[in-house]
């Protein structure tokens, strides 16, 4: 049999994301497209919200599709299966590419799988390499901050998690504090190459902790009260990213070794962050990061999930949970 082409699709936020990958006979899979919708009505709100977000989801999807179809060199009934997000997300957003995906999928006959979120994140990774387990999994985004591990494929053990903020969100608060814009991470990463990473002492959160959870909020105060102080924007981004990317690596580094793993996927929106990157890859760890645009909240992160999925030959994805099931 050929290669199986297969559709994933992500509503879950503010993104409208479609994309397609191949799964070849031998295994391997391949990314043929990845088309993304940044919607930017938010940004005068200051926050996502909710209902433009499904409405602009609506008006938005068929012409992504078709976008993500003609970048693969596809048309829609090449598609042997498709894939959507089904949880975590805002309801009403996730709604949209989930009933899209699933009568895409009844009208070509074709298998539907639904997709957790954070698996889509993960899988991300299989963009640059094989992911096979066992393996630490490490999701940093603007709604989470979630460390897993995974013993065998599509088993997902959370040993870890953010007890307040997701590190995207305190990146975004940071940000917005020091007058730099949104998105936050972007922003911050940029003005962090102009600023002093010694100027704002900031404590490691969570010291002597014998978990592997996060917090952000220690970080935030102490971000708030140095701004009051006059810290230089540059000198606040530079220093808050050192604490924090020190504090990610730090805590995963620990986890890979109470878990005994070699390979560690670090994912998700501030996985794009070319400080963490360079601090990860100095671990000496077999770190994977998802390639080129895959970081951030993308349709191709859940064809591949879904195209891991049908290699397993599993119906659908063991974090297939409700829009709560990881809620921090
Ligand atoms: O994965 P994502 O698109 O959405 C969620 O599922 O939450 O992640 C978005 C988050 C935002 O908080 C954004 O500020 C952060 O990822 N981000 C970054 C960078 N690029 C995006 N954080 C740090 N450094 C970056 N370069
Ligand atoms: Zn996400």
């Amino acid at each position: 049999s050929g290669p199986v082409r297969v559709l994933g699709i992500d509503t879950s936020c503010d993104d409208t994301g479609v994309g397609v990958v191949e799964l070849l006979p031998d295994g391997r899979v391949q990314l043929l497209s990845n088309r993304v919708w940044s919607q930017t009505v938010h940004a005068r709100y200051g926050g996502v919200m909710p209902e433009l977000a499904s409405r602009e989801h609506v008006e938005r999807i068929d012409e992504i599709l078709q976008d993500a179809l003609q970048e693969a060199g596809l048309t829609v009934t090449d598609l042997d299966a498709v894939a959507a997000t089904s949880g975590p997300g805002l309801v009403g957003a996730l709604l949209v590419g989930l009933m899209y995906g699933k009568g895409l999928a009844q009208a070509l006959n074709v298998p539907f799988h639904a997709a957790h979120h954070l698996e889509g994140h993960i899988f991300a990774a299989a963009s640059e390499a094989e992911l096979r387990a066992p393996y630490l999994a490490l999701v940093v985004s603007g709604g989470h901050t979630h460390l897993f591990d995974v013993p065998r494929d599509g088993e997902y053990r959370l040993v870890g998690a953010t007890m307040d903020d997701a590190a995207g969100e305190a990146f975004d608060k940071i940000a917005r504090l020091a007058g730099l814009g949104y998105p936050g991470g972007p922003a911050i990463s940029e003005a962090a190459m102009r600023g002093d990473p010694n100027a704002v002492p900031f404590k490691e959160p969570l010291q002597g902790q014998k978990a592997f959870d996060f917090s952000f909020s220690g970080l935030k105060t102490a971000a708030l009260l140095a701004h009051r102080g006059g810290a230089r924007a540059e000198d606040l981004a530079a220093s808050f990213q050192r604490a924090a990317v020190s504090f990610l690596v730090k805590t995963t580094v620990r986890a890979a070794q109470a878990n005994e793993r070699r390979t560690v996927v670090v994912s998700g929106g501030v996985a794009a962050n070319g400080a963490l990157r360079e601090a990860f890859r100095a671990t000496g760890l077999n770190v994977v990061f998802p390639g080129k645009g895959l970081n951030t909240d993308n349709g191709a992160m859940i064809a591949l999930a879904g195209a891991a999925a049908i290699r397993a030959g599993r119906p659908a994805s063991a974090l297939n949970g409700s829009a709560t099931a990881y809620a921090p």
